[in-house]
C-alpha cells in the first residue's frame, strides 16, 4: 500500500472492489484524539474517529486509497474507483505537526495561503505558522494603526538571491492580509483541523513597523524617520526600543490579532534581536538599571516575559524562537527551537513545551541537492532522505519524562529567495512530504528508516497525487528547466550539518 503518511496498522481484508462514495462516520473518544479507525469493504467505507480530526484524517487516508485522481477539483472519471478492502488503525505520534511560511519576506497572495491548508491536511499536517511581520514588510492589516501597512506593506524594490552579485529586482513588491482575508484563512484551516499560528516578531525584524512608526525605534541613536522598509536581507540593528510606549504599541497590535486567531499559541519571535543600538541608547541603559537588569539580554527577556504574562492574563501562551531562552525564560513560554537542538533540549529539561524545527533539518528554504542547477544555493543541503530522517526528539530526551515536552516539530520556509508560489512549491516539496510522515508516523530511529520504502511510495503515487494537486515539486531528477535560477546568487553555509546523533 503506498500511503503517506504511513498509518500505524494495516490489515487487509482480503482483495479489492469498487467503491462508490458511500462513507460512514461516527466519533468514539476512546479512539483517542486525531486517530481513527478505518474499515473500507464491499459495503463502503467506515470512518470511526475520536474527535473530529480523527475522521477527517481517515477521510485523507481514504482519499489516497481511492487513487491519485481523487486530488483533482473534479472527478475525470464517471463511476466507481477501485479500493483495497482494509482495516486501518493510525494516530499522530506528535500534535505540532507544523509548517512556516514567511508571507513578510515575499508576500503570498491570499489563495496561496488557502491552497497551502489543502496541501497541509492532505498530509495530515496541523499547524500553519504565518510570519506576519518582519524588517522587509508587515502583512496584517491592524485597525487602529494603518500606518503599518499604508507604509509597512511595501517596498521599494527587492534584493534578488544573497551575495556576489548584487542583484535587484526593481519592482516595488508588496501586500498584505485584511483582518477578513485572515478570518477567512482561520476559518478555513479551522474546517480542515489545522490551526493558523500568527508570528508578530519582536523586538528583532521590526523595521517594516519601524518605518511606519518611527517613535518604535531607538530614536536617541538612529534617525529613524529616515528608515524605510527594508529591502536587503540579514540581521538588522535597527530594532525596537525597550519603552513603556512601544509595550503598549504592541499590546495594541496583539489585542487585534488575538480577535482574528483564536488559537492557543501567540509567536511573538524574539530571534536574532541585534543589542548594538540598546548598548549605545541612554534610554535602554536607563531601562536596564531601573529594571535592575543585568545587560542588553535581560532587556529582550524583560520584553518577552512582558508578553508573556499578558498573553496569559488573556488565556493564550507565547511561543517563541529559542533566543527567547537567553535572559531566562518566561515562565509559560514554549520554544520553537530553530538552532542546533541545543535550547529545545534545555527547554524540555526545564519543563517547558518545544517545537523541533532545527535549521540544520528542516529549513526548507535550504536547497535541496547540490549543483549548479539547484535554485538558489542557500543554506546547508536537505535531501528528500534527509528530512525522512529528521527525528525531533534527540538521544538524550529519548526515553525520559522530559520527551514528552517536545509537543512537536514544524518545516520552516523563509522566503528571502522565494519570491513567489512556484518557489514556494519547489522548496516545499517533495520534502514536506517526508516531513509529514516523519511527525506523524512511529518510524525507527533516524539511521534505522526505510527510505527506499518511502521512495518507492512516492514514486508509485504520491509524486502523481501531487501531479494532481498541480504542485510544483522538485522532480527527482533535478529542476526542470523553468524551475532554475540561472545567475541568481546565494549563500551556502559552510559548516558541516550536524545531525540528530550529535544534538546533544
Ligand atoms: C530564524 O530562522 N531566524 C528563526
Amino acid at each position: 500500500m503506498n500511503l503517506i503518511p504511513a498509518p500505524r496498522r494495516i490489515e487487509r481484508n482480503g482483495g479489492s472492489g469498487p467503491f462508490g462514495g458511500d462513507v460512514r462516520t461516527g466519533v468514539d473518544p476512546a479512539v483517542g484524539p486525531e486517530a481513527y479507525r478505518l474499515v473500507v469493504s464491499s459495503g463502503g467505507a467506515e470512518i470511526v474517529g475520536g474527535d473530529d480530526a480523527g475522521v477527517f484524517w481517515g477521510r485523507q487516508t481514504l482519499r489516497q486509497l481511492t487513487g491519485p485522481d481523487a486530488f483533482r477539483r473534479a472527478p475525470i472519471e464517471r463511476g466507481p474507483v477501485t479500493v483495497p478492502y482494509v482495516t486501518i488503525e493510525d494516530r499522530p505520534r506528535f500534535a505540532w505537526r507544523g509548517f512556516m511560511l514567511d508571507v513578510a519576506r515575499h508576500f503570498l497572495p491570499k489563495d496561496d495561503v488557502l491552497r497551502y491548508v489543502d496541501l497541509l491536511a492532505a498530509h495530515k499536517l496541523n499547524v500553519l505558522h504565518l510570519h506576519l511581520t518582519d524588517d522587509q514588510g508587515w502583512r496584517i492589516e491592524i485597525r487602529r494603526y494603518p500606518r503599518l501597512t499604508e507604509i509597512g506593506a511595501w517596498r521599494k524594490r527587492t534584493r534578488m538571491g544573497w551575495g556576489e552579485p548584487v542583484l535587484w529586482d526593481e519592482r516595488p513588491h508588496g501586500g498584505f492580509y485584511t483582518q477578513d482575508d485572515l478570518r477567512e484563512i482561520v476559518a478555513y484551516a479551522a474546517e480542515r483541523h489545522v490551526t493558523v499560528v500568527p508570528e508578530i516578531d519582536l523586538p528583532g525584524h521590526s523595521q517594516a513597523a519601524i518605518a511606519a512608526y518611527p517613535e518604535l525605534g531607538n530614536t536617541d541613536v538612529v534617525d529613524t524617520a529616515a528608515l524605510e522598509v527594508m529591502t536587503d536581507w540579514g540581521i538588522n540593528r535597527n530594532v525596537l526600543a525597550p519603552t513603556d510606549a512601544v509595550l503598549r504599541f504592541y499590546e495594541g497590535v496583539l489585542e487585534e490579532v488575538l480577535a482574528i486567531f483564536p488559537g492557543q499559541f501567540v509567536h511573538i519571535g524574539g530571534d536574532e534581536c541585534s543589542k548594538e543600538q540598546w548598548r549605545g541608547s541612554p534610554t535602554a541603559q536607563a531601562r536596564i538599571r531601573e529594571l535592575g537588569l543585568r545587560d542588553e539580554d535581560g532587556l529582550q527577556a524583560w520584553m518577552i516575559r512582558h508578553f508573556d504574562r499578558w498573553l496569559a492574563a488573556r488565556g493564550r501562551r507565547l511561543i517563541g524562537w529559542d533566543e527567547i531562552l537567553e535572559g531566562g525564560l518566561a515562565e509559560g513560554a514554549a520554544v520553537m527551537c530553530w538552532r542546533w537542538y541545543r535550547g529545545g533540549i534545555a527547554a524540555a529539561e526545564a519543563g517547558h513545551s518545544v517545537v523541533m524545527c532545527p535549521q540544520q533539518e528542516v529549513y526548507l528554504d535550504h536547497v535541496q541537492a547540490h549543483g549548479p542547477e539547484e535554485p538558489v544555493p542557500f543554506g546547508w543541503v536537505h535531501t528528500l532522505e534527509d528530512v525522512y530522517r529528521f527525528e525531533p526528539v534527540p538521544p538524550r530526551l529519548a526515553g525520559t519524562p522530559h520527551a514528552a515536552n517536545i509537543i512537536g516539530a514544524q518545516a520552516n520556509l523563509w522566503t528571502e529567495v522565494v519570491e513567489n508560489r512556484s518557489r514556494v512549491d519547489y522548496q516545499a516539496f517533495p520534502r514536506l512530504v517526508a516531513f509529514a510522515e516523519a511527525v506523524w508516523s512511529e518510524l525507527p530511529d533516524p539511521d534505522e528508516r526505510d527510505f527506499d520504502d518511502f521512495e518507492r511510495r512516492m514514486n508509485t503515487a504520491h509524486y502523481a497525487r501531487l501531479d494532481a494537486l498541480g504542485v510544483g515539486y522538485r522532480p527527482p531528477g533535478g529542476p526542470r528547466p523553468w524551475q532554475q535560477r540561472p545567475g541568481v546568487p546565494g549563500r551556502m553555509h559552510g559548516k558541516p550539518r550536524r545531525t540528530w546523533r550529535m544534538a546533544d
